[in-house]
């Protein structure tokens, strides 16, 4: 099988290449890619001698390239996004740009070029906010209800996939997945942040009151998850994918990694709140349990500490991604104290 894999060169991309090459040898994956500053090559280092493994970069929005890397290409797992909500609220064009208008150019070069299967990777932020009071759970039913303009595009580009099935007979298939943490995962991002920040002897930002719950799955668990729905997924069907965690705040897991890393509270750092901040997130991944068999296996606690151990260990790979672009983005972001 012949894949094509967008936004390959970040976070879950990179993992995801690296999954499936060693779990399925055979396959051949084009990894197409803008390399924006989310983008980065080294992340694949191990595999870019790999025959099975080819690199093109371009940019899904451009028809052109997009047609071209499609011919051949027998799966697509699309990725490629803006995807920090933080950037999406300081500027809220580029997330159109390529969620929305890039989900439907790589839609329509699908289509031409008669793909078996467009899987979409999609977020359980489409869903909106949860009550930290309650104790219901997103699933496939759920109404969508996007509150950043992140999540409004990417729920915008779920709802083009879902069109392009039922009015072109696309092969599709989505995922709405829950809050990723694990190695190569771009330091803008909570739980890179901290571990990342505290080696660098800066304190840890905290927005609002740290009572914020996320769902928190480990990287591997959503690549496997992809494989289990391409593999034996319905074409047309959605499915939820979220982790082990049960209402872990950004608190607990700010002191879990300051107790890893024989830190205190005073590295804390409360800041303004995110504007529209989600209360909390929680899923209930029952249907791919039921239908496909898959289930997260990496828990929290175990998992954490291998990754807060990766970053320690991965110091050039973080000190380079921090450099540059990103201070100055860093800057902008955090210049307000709570
Ligand atoms: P990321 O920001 O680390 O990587 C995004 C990649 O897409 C980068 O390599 C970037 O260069 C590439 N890209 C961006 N714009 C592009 C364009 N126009 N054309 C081609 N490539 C482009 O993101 P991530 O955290 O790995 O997330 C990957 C996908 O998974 C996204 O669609 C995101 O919405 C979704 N998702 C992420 C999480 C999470 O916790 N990180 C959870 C659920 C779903
Ligand atoms: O739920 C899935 C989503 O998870 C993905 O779709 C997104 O691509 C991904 O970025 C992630 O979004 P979040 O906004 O939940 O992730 P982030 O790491 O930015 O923030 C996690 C929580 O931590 C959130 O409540 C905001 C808070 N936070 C974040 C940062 C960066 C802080 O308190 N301080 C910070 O400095």
């Amino acid at each position: 099988m012949r894949l094509l894999v967008t936004g390959g060169a970040g976070f879950i991309g990179a993992n995801f290449i690296m999954y499936w090459l060693t779990a399925h040898p055979e396959d051949e994956i084009v990894n197409f890619d803008k390399l924006t500053y989310a983008g980065n090559l080294e992340n694949l280092a191990s595999v870019e001698k790999n025959p099975g493994y080819t690199f093109v970069r371009g940019d899904i929005c451009n028809a052109e390239q997009a047609t071209h890397v499609m011919k051949g290409i027998d799966t697509v797992v699309h990725l490629a996004a803006e995807s920090h909500v933080d950037r999406s609220i300081l500027e809220a064009a580029p997330f159109v740009m390529t969620n929305v208008v890039g989900t439907q150019v790589l839609l329509d070069a699908a289509l031409k070029a008669n793909v078996k299967r467009f899987h979409h990777v999609s977020t359980d932020e489409v869903f909106g906010s949860l009550t930290l009071q309650g104790t219901e759970k997103f699933n496939e039913q759920t109404l969508y209800d996007p509150r950043s303009p992140y999540s409004a595009s990417k729920a915008g580009s779920d709802h083009l996939v879902r069109a392009y099935h039922h009015t072109f007979g696309l092969p599709v298939t989505i995922t709405n997945c829950s809050n990723n943490y694990g190695p190569f995962q771009f330091p803008e991002k909570l739980i890179p942040l901290a571990i990342t920040n505290l080696i660098e002897g800066k304190k840890v930002p905290v927005y609002g009151d740290g009572l914020y719950v996320r769902d928190w799955l480990y990287v591997d668990d959503h690549c496997r998850a992809i494989d289990a729905v391409l593999s034996r997924g319905k074409v047309g069907e959605t499915y939820c994918i979220g982790g082990l965690t049960e209402d872990v705040n950004n608190l607990s897991i700010i002191r879990k990694i300051l107790a890893l890393m024989g830190k205190n509270e005073s590295e804390i750092e409360y800041v303004k709140d995110r504007p529209g901040h989600d209360r909390r997130y929680a899923i209930d991944w029952a249907k791919i349990y039921n239908e496909l068999g898959w289930k997260p296996e990496h828990d929290f606690d175990t998992w954490l500490e291998k990754t807060v151990r990766w970053y320690m260990d991965h110091e050039e790979w973080w000190k380079r991604v921090k450099s540059g672009a990103y201070a100055q983005y860093y800057a902008k972001q955090y210049t307000h104290t709570a």
